[in-house]
Formats: C-alpha cells, structure tokens, sequence
C-alpha cells in the first residue's frame, strides 16, 4: 500500500495550504500529490518535483519585475546542484556562506552573480572566495578592513557590502531569530563606523524568517529609522532571506510596492535573497516501512532517520506532514513514526491512517526539499536517501544515490 493522499501539508506544523498559484498560469501544471506515482522511485529517497520549482521560480520571477528587486537564490536552504539550470531561467543568480557553497555556485551555475556572506571569513577561505564572487558582505567593520586591501586587489570588481542589524525581532524562535538580544550577526547602529565606508556599496539585513511581507514592512521601517543616514551613498541594499514569498498566503502585492517604495525612496537597487521560498513545497522524502512494534502504542520504524534526513524537525521543531495522515486519533489507526538510527529522540510524531500499516508500505514525507538536503548527515551510518527528480512529463530520474565511500569520505 502507498500513503498517498491528500490533505497536504505545510512546513509550520500541519495548517492545510494550496500552493501558491504562479502569476502568469502559461506554467508547467502541478500534479496534485495524490496522482503522483511514488512507486517510480527508490526508497529512501528525496524527490523534487520540477513542475512545483517552475511555479515557485515564476512567481519570484513575476516578484523581480513588478518591483525591480534582483532576487539571488540563497544556498544554505537550497542546494541542489542538478535543479541549478532550472533556477537560472528565472534568477540572476545566488548568495553562498562559505568557499564551498561559492564554489558550486561558480561551477554548476556559469554566468550568475555570485553574492557571498559568512559571519567570518578566515584567510585561506577568504581567498578562495574573492576572485569568485561578484559581491562579499562583510559582518563587522573589523573583517572589512582585514580584508579591504585584498578586495582592491582582485582580479575583478567585487561591490561590498555591511551587514547590518536593525535591533527589531520578528521571528518567535529564538534560533531563528537573527535581532535576538545579543545577536552576533549584524552590526548594530550603536557599533556603526560611518567613517569607515569608503569602498563600502551596500548594507545588507537579514532578519527574517518563513516571515510575510508585513514583517518585512517592520522591519524595513526599523532599518531605516537606525541606518537610513548611510544609504544615499549605498548603491544596493540586500534585505535578505526569510520571505516566504511561495506560500499561498503570502501578500505578493504588498512585497512588490514595499521594494517599489524603498527604490523610489532612496534611488539603490534592492536585493532579495531566499532560500526556503524556492524549495517551498516542492517535494518529497519517499520511505518505507521497515518494521511494526508496540511499547504503550503502535510504532513504525522506516527506512529514514528524522535526525540524520530531516534535522530541522528536531532543530526548530516541527511535525513534518505524512501524505494522507491525519493528528493522531482522527483516523482509525494510530502509529509513532520513528526513524533507523540509535537515538531515542529519532521520531517524526503521531500519525493516523485509514488503514493499518504493514512492512513495505510506503510513507511520504511532504516538504522535504529546502533545509533537508543541504543539511543530512550520515549518522549512525544510515542508508542516504537517494536525490531524485519528477520531471513535468511525470518520469523520474534518480540523480544521484550514496553509499559507502561517501560515508567513509566525511570520516578519515
Ligand atoms: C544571510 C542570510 N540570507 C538568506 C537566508 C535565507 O533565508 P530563508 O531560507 O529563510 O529564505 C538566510 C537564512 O538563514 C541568511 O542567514
């Protein structure tokens, strides 16, 4: 049997969400996930869904020329080098925290802006990373002036940027939230250097996340209240990551006029750089059922691990969507569902279904693509899902699959 219907799910715990329909409905259709053929791909595996990433990518499309924002892909949420060429038909280009992330960029995406910004950069990094990157943010005037002269010196032009910190938190979870008292990301109004921004083009904020553009509108107004002094003489401003642009509530409209505003304002370019609103909603983590127990209740052990496959469960934390489950005691039977490594703490939460599971069903992880990915491990020595696309015609394609020398090649 294979767990497959609706309702779908949303990363914040289990709201039901449609996706956000593209502004231009000239797009690839969506296949509801409940016609989705799963059996198509091996387990564990994660699978993206091209056709979900075309309509994610068409609306930040539609956002950068309604407002004039460049919008750069960030990384660190999404990094999922095959998808690469279909992320460049929409965007110009992609921000990275550190050599590696940059030298991906360089290599799997030819031709984009290259934006780099890491809380510190370490000398060997730091040269890597220069004749690479179109543009280099810097976190504190001190790491600006460590490598000042070094940017004058290469090889291309590279525009450079401050971070800044507006002071003004509207993220609840303190992980999660880059103003938190004591923030070390960001430099404060209080810690500003005006009279070291020669050779400075842009401020850089970002303090956002999985945020609507009303949070956006806050903290812009919070921005501009403790570092609007400076950017007359900026030639950008990067207003960060954290938009939740894709979801289907997300005021689309407010966003474009915010960014119109800011431009008409103060005559700089603005930049977007998000990572999770591309992978939002764009695929799955497909697993299986390996084994059924009883302590107190039901269990089921899959063949993925919610510590090693999805870490962000436990990190923020949140219950990921199972297709077709319900809270559990809504349906008729309920199960824990655990993951196949030693820690105890390995488990996804309490699912119903309609009918009983058995070994070798199969069970879907919904919105599994940004922060997943980019953030397994092999812990426990556990079995790598595989990386698989749905390409718009249905067909899956299974572009990479790990073994043994990869987990020996993250160890000596
Ligand atoms: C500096 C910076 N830019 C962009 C992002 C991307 O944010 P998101 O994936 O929430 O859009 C992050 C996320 O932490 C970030 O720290």
């Amino acid at each position: 049997m294979t767990i497959q219907t609706p309702p779908v799910a949303v990363k914040q715990q289990s709201q039901p969400s449609p996706i956000h329909k593209p502004a231009a409905s000239t797009g690839p259709t969506v296949t509801p996930e409940n016609e989705v053929d799963f059996s198509l791909v091996p387990s564990p595996s994660f699978v993206l869904d091209e056709a979900r990433l075309h309509a994610n990518l068409q609306l930040l499309a539609h956002v950068q020329e309604q407002s004039g924002a460049t919008i750069i892909m960030a990384l660190k949420a999404f990094a999922t080098w095959s998808a690469f060429p279909i992320v460049q038909k929409y965007l110009p280009g992609a921000t990275a925290s550190s050599l590696n992330e940059a030298l991906l960029v360089h290599n799997e995406m030819p031709g984009a802006q290259l934006h780099v910004y890491a809380p510190a950069y370490s000398p060997d990094e730091f040269a890597g990373i220069l004749p690479l990157a179109s543009h280099i943010t810097f976190n504190s005037f001190s790491q600006w002036q460590q490598y000042r002269k070094q940017v004058q010196s290469a090889p291309q032009r590279v525009s450079c940027g401050i971070r800044v910190n507006p002071e003004h938190g509207e993220v609840d979870v303190g992980a999660y939230n880059a103003c938190v008292p004591g923030s070390r990301l960001g430099v404060t109004q209080s810690q500003f250097k005006p009279d070291q921004l020669e050779g400075i083009e842009g401020l850089h904020f970002h303090a956002l996340c999985e945020s609507g553009s009303e949070q956006l509108e806050r903290t812009l107004a919070a921005f501009e209240a403790r570092f609007g002094a400076w950017i007359p003489q900026m030639k950008w401003v990067n207003f960060g990551g954290g938009h939740l642009i894709t979801r289907a509530d997300y005021d689309v409209q407010k966003l474009i006029d915010l960014v119109r505003g800011f431009r008409a304002r103060w005559g700089v370019e603005v930049i977007l750089e998000p990572g999770e609103a591309i992978g939002w909603r764009t695929g799955w983590l497909v697993s299986t059922v390996l084994d059924i127990g009883d302590n107190q209740m039901k269990f089921a052990l899959l063949d993925v691990s919610v510590s090693a496959h999805m870490p962000d469960c436990l990190e923020m934390p949140y219950r990921p969507m199972v297709l077709g489950s319900g809270q559990p005691g809504e349906k008729a039977f309920t199960y824990r569902l655990g993951g196949n490594t030693c820690l105890a703490g390995d488990v996804a939460g309490e699912y119903s279904f309609d009918r009983p599971l058995k070994v070798g069903d199969r069970l879907i992880f919904d919105d599994m693509i940004h922060y997943t990915m980019v953030k397994t491990t092999f812990f426990n020595g556990v079995k790598h899902p595989s990386i698989a696309h749905r390409a718009l015609d249905g067909s899956v394609r299974v572009v990479r699959t790990f073994g043994y020398q990869d987990f020996k090649g993250r160890l000596g």
